[in-house]
């Protein structure tokens, strides 16, 4: 069941249009994540949901209803601002009965209602403090309960977990996946951080410049990007340019620049249409230390030199240099019999089908 659908949602202020033609739909306990770089129109997407802007073309409908023209109240959406936006004068107690109280929740109920909450977001015995008496990750739960509190038919959170430093967000991010997943909300996540967005989400849309540019779920996005924007923003990646042409059994080859022959799946979108490029994540680049003897023009493989080794947990990146002076990346699960070392001689290679190919300028 759709619980909330956007419409050809547009929002200009003045001439600029902050959010161009977006449609999209989330489904009953679905978490969305909403991702895209800074000012693509994220927090203007949620704000029209909410009812804090009119959209002035295209329409908002939770559970079927058209929204326009009802106040944020006179809707079933819970909002988590950027920057939570806890009343700083009232206690933790006070901030989550705030939205009951404005939405006529029955007076004799809201205690109840209110430490059902806190016991949600686990800050029980945190009743009456205020805000400045609470560290940045207890100031986001008492915006989460605030937000949930209500029951909302959807849940809204704009950068939930931004103002906390790494460790802690990925604590709360499996906590806040779990309460969702307890009340079935149906949630549009905001993030800019892309792995908080797959790891969250059961969908991505990626937002650019105020237009929709991929959606679908997150192992689509990152293994199917339909453009080098989507590519380069979710995840990292190694990039070949140069002339695609047909080859064999339902491949194309791309003549690199530097010399290098790329064998990669033929793209949807005619070899005719204009110049591709291919990516290779780095998690699908293989790194031996043995050099082959690879023929005078070998498909897929390289020579190339390691300038740079590190230990990221138990993931090992390494920095190989090729022909050209191009630097390839490439990242495997650290197992301690390889001995890689800087300067060293390597080859480098990957499946033509671990190879994206995306129209160039995408
Ligand atoms: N009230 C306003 N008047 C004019 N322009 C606005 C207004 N609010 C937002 N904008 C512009 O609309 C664009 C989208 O803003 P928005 O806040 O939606 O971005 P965002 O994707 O949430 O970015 P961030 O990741 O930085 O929070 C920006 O260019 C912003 O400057
Ligand atoms: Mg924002």
């Amino acid at each position: 069941m759709r619980v909330l659908e956007l419409r050809h949602v547009t929002k200009r202020y003045g001439n600029f249009l902050a959010v161009d033609d977006i449609s999209f739909a989330v489904e009953k306990g679905e978490i969305l994540s909403l991702l895209g770089p800074s000012g693509c129109g994220k927090t203007t997407t949620l704000r029209m949901i909410a009812g804090f802007e009119e959209a002035k073309e295209g329409a908002v409908m939770v559970s079927g209803v058209d929204m326009k023209g009802r106040r944020p109240y006179e809707r079933n959406v819970g909002l988590l601002f950027q920057d939570y936006a806890l009343f700083p004068h009232m206690t933790v107690v006070e901030n989550v009965a705030y939205g009951l109280k404005r939405r006529n929740f029955e007076k004799s109920k809201i205690p109840a209602r209110v430490a059902e909450m806190l016991s949600l977001v686990k800050l029980k015995g945190f009743e009456d403090r205020r805000p400045n008496q609470l560290s940045g990750g207890q100031q986001q739960r008492v915006a989460l309960a605030r937000a949930l509190a209500t029951n909302p038919e959807v849940v809204l959170l704009d950068e939930p977990l931004s103002a906390l430093d790494a460790k802690l967000r990925q604590e709360l991010q499996f906590e806040l996946k779990a309460i969702l997943a307890s009340v079935s909300a149906t949630t549009i996540v905001v993030t800019h951080d892309q792995e908080e967005a797959m790891s969250l989400g059961n969908s991505v849309v990626v937002m650019s410049a105020g237009k929709i540019v991929q959606q679908g779920s997150p192992t689509d996005i990152y293994a199917d990007p339909k453009t080098r924007f989507v590519a380069e923003f979710i995840g990292r990646s190694n990039w070949f340019t140069g002339q695609l042409e047909k080859s064999t059994s339902g491949m194309a080859e791309l003549k690199a620049k530097g010399g290098f022959r790329i064998l990669v799946p033929m793209p949807a979108s005619s070899l005719n249409d204009g110049a591709f490029d291919v990516c290779v994540r780095p998690e699908r680049v293989r790194v031996d230390a043995a050099i082959e003897s690879f023929g005078d023009t070998p498909v897929n493989a390289m020579r190339g030199t390691i300038r740079d080794i590190a230990h990221l947990g138990a993931d090992l990146h390494l920095v190989v240099e090729i022909a050209g002076g191009q630097l390839i990346t490439a990242t495997e699960k650290y197992i301690g019999q390889k001995i890689e070392q800087s300067g060293q001689e390597v080859a480098v290679t990957f499946f033509p089908h671990d190879c994206i190919v995306v129209p160039s300028g995408s």
